[in-house]
């Protein structure tokens, strides 16, 4: 199947017509910066570029950084409360004209690495994480998500742990790879205390630089950057459109 998956970050909107069966994309992905936060008729112009860039007509599924109820966004990360409590599928659809699916950004990137990546006929527990502007988090046992686990939100010091350990803050704090990589060890070791992963898949843009900062962390589970790097979120979006619900 054909669809058109859409990746929302905290910084641009990125999508790709994807083939479901082979996780490839179908072209060139296309990218629109936004604003952070992002306010809500920037975010529908965004999808709409993108579908319009395509000249897409067919079904469009969305990853989108908070968690999703059915159509709903219930709860939002860093792209802004205006997004919260929004049915988030029909929005998306008034926008762009066509049927629209909205899923969680990290579980839709889960489903990419455990049909094509890093995860392929991984059994017991394995945990996806993206660090980006925030931490996503995506739970899977024996191959089946649970879905929107929100680890990121692990509290820590008062405030959700994402705000301590994601890769916009070794950016923002201008940390070191070994100052940041202590901060992301705290947080994985709060996670695989709660979860006992057997496999820990590092997703997000610095999945791509893993040989400067994985060497510094401590982990009892199998560390591993995600394989599908930063397409995992617009291949998993198209898949999670065949997902039951
Ligand atoms: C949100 C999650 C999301 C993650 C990565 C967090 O702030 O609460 O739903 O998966 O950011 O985008």
């Amino acid at each position: 199947m054909k669809v058109l998956g859409i990746d929302i970050g905290g910084s641009a909107f990125k999508g790709a017509p994807v083939d479901t069966k082979t996780g490839r994309l179908l072209a060139e992905r296309h990218r629109v910066e936004v604003d952070a936060p992002c306010p809500t008729a920037q975010g529908l112009a965004a999808v709409r570029e993108i579908v319009q860039h395509f000249k897409w007509k067919g079904p469009v599924s969305i990853g989108f950084p908070g968690i999703i109820k059915g159509d709903h966004i219930r709860a939002v990360g860093n792209l802004g409360e205006n997004w919260a409590h929004l049915n988030g599928a029909a929005l998306f659809g008034r926008a762009t004209g066509g049927k629209v699916r909205i899923f969680n950004d990290a579980d839709a990137a889960g489903l990419a690495e455990m049909k094509f990546g890093a995860g392929r006929g991984q059994k017991g527990t394995v945990l996806m994480l993206t660090f980006g502007t925030g931490i996503g988090s995506a739970l899977f046992y024996q191959g089946q998500l649970f879905p929107n686990v929100e680890l990121g939100w692990i509290p820590w010091r008062g405030k959700p742990i994402e705000r301590f350990a994601s890769a916009a803050v070794r950016k923002r704090r201008d940390l070191s790879w070994a100052e940041w990589a202590k901060r992301v060890n705290l947080s994985l070791g709060a996670m695989e205390r709660l979860l006992s992963p057997e496999l820990i898949i590092v997703g997000g843009g610095v999945s791509k630089k893993s040989e400067k900062w994985f060497k510094y962390l401590k982990v009892r589970a199998r560390l591993v950057p995600a394989k599908m790097l930063n397409d995992a979120g617009i291949v998993g979006a198209a898949l999670a459109w065949e997902q039951p619900r």
